[in-house]
């Protein structure tokens, strides 16, 4: 294969990020784009040059001569697209979530095994190059002695746009958006032990903004080698995103600041115009920050394990047990107990009932 062709649906936010992280990736080129909204399409294709675009995801498939689709539309959509694209003899890379269930997610495992393709979903911290650093010193038994904690926090002012917050179209709350990468994380750096146990609290803090979704949660998950981590996700940050992870021994300990240790700080009594909130007062201006993030690594590795008929560390093997953590979360936080893992009655479960109480009605 001598240059992947790729091609992406959905150009909102997260298609651009890919298209421009493709920008730094040998062994493949962007040549077709699908999103329904024409306008947000063709500006798409007009910033990164592709000239392929259509509205109808069927024509996509069948018309564009791709290898690799990646999938960055709304949540609720992602199985039945990537489905879709495995059975055309696509490779796929979906951004998270994989899926909603865990049944959908072993379709698609059953897919891309039947029709031998690379299926990955979207977890750029894991070739984010201070998180690799991390987990490769937590790895350090002489640095670190015995490492029983993990600590995670992901907190953002919480997403905009319509279907962020519809239930039937986003499928979870701040846990399932946020902590679905944080959860992979935990996961990741205790290098495949899986939880046994998920006692989860969530809130909705701001229910006039996010309905039945919670906005506030907190997991603490138990693995069966006895070690510990827990995870605290918002969608009510102030004063700019969190994404800390820290990884605790009996003899040292790491932590890795995404946006807020990445070494440059400044200040200004008026504000900074070319920055993220917050702009004034004391600032810590991001800087690379798509390499920063990982998701050009991410790419090649995509590329890589195609060309090479490899594996992708966030496979629907990994997704199947972080939802299935997060389906505990919910089920802990509606309940009130702690949630033995495997579920025996997880299949169909969904992130969306209705939380046991809210707090600020
Ligand atoms: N990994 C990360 O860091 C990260 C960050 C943000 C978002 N995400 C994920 O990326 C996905 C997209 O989020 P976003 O912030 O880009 O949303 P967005 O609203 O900016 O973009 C979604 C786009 O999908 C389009 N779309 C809707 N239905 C479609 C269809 N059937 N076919 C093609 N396009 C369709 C919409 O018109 C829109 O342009 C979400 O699943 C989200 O969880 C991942």
């Amino acid at each position: 294969m001598s240059e992947i062709r790729l091609g992406i649906l959905g150009t909102g936010f997260m298609g651009g990020i890919h298209a421009r992280a493709l920008r730094d990736v040998a062994g493949a080129r962007l040549i077709a784009a699908c999103d329904p909204d024409r306008a947000r399409l063709e500006d798409f294709g007009r910033e990164h040059g592709v000239d392929r675009l259509t509205t109808e995801p069927a024509a996509f498939l069948d018309t564009a001569n791709l290898d690799l689709v990646i999938i960055a539309t709304p949540n609720a959509q992602h199985a039945a697209l990537a489905a879709t694209a495995l059975s055309a003899g696509k490779h796929v890379l979906v951004e998270k979530p994989l899926a909603l269930t865990l049944d959908e997610t072993r379709t698609l495992q059953t897919l891309a095994l039947a029709h031998r393709r690379v299926l990955a979903y979207g977890e750029n911290l894991f070739f984010a190059p201070k998180f690799r650093r991390l987990r490769e010193l937590a790895a350090d038994d002489n640095g670190m002695g015995r490492v029983y904690h993990q600590r995670h926090v992901f907190e953002t002012a919480g997403p905009d746009g319509e279907w962020w917050l519809d239930p039937s179209q986003v499928g979870g709350g701040a846990m399932l958006d946020l902590g679905c990468h944080l959860v992979s994380l935990c996961c990741w750096i205790y290098r495949g032990s899986k939880a046994r146990a998920v006692t989860g609290h969530s809130r909705t803090v701001e229910p006039h903004r996010c309905g039945v979704l919670e906005d506030f949660a907190l997991a603490w998950l138990e693995f069966e080698d006895g070690r510990t981590a827990d995870v605290r996700t918002s969608w009510l940050q102030r004063g700019g995103e969190e994404l800390v992870t820290e990884v605790l021994g009996t003899k040292g300990f790491v932590r890795a600041d995404l946006w807020k240790g990445m070494g440059l700080s400044a200040y200004t009594q008026g504000r900074f115009s070319s920055m993220w909130e917050p702009a004034s007062g004391w600032v810590h201006p991001e800087w690379e920050w798509i390499q920063n993030s990982g998701y050009p690594q991410q790419l090649r590795a995509m590329i890589h394990a195609i060309v090479n008929g490899g594996a992708m560390e966030a496979d629907c093997q990994l997704w199947q047990h972080v939802l299935e953590i997060l389906l505990a979360v919910n089920r802990s936080a509606r309940t009130g107990r702690t949630v033995s893992l495997p579920l025996d009655d997880g299949a169909t479960l969904t992130l969306t009932e209705p939380l046991r109480q809210s707090v600020n009605e």
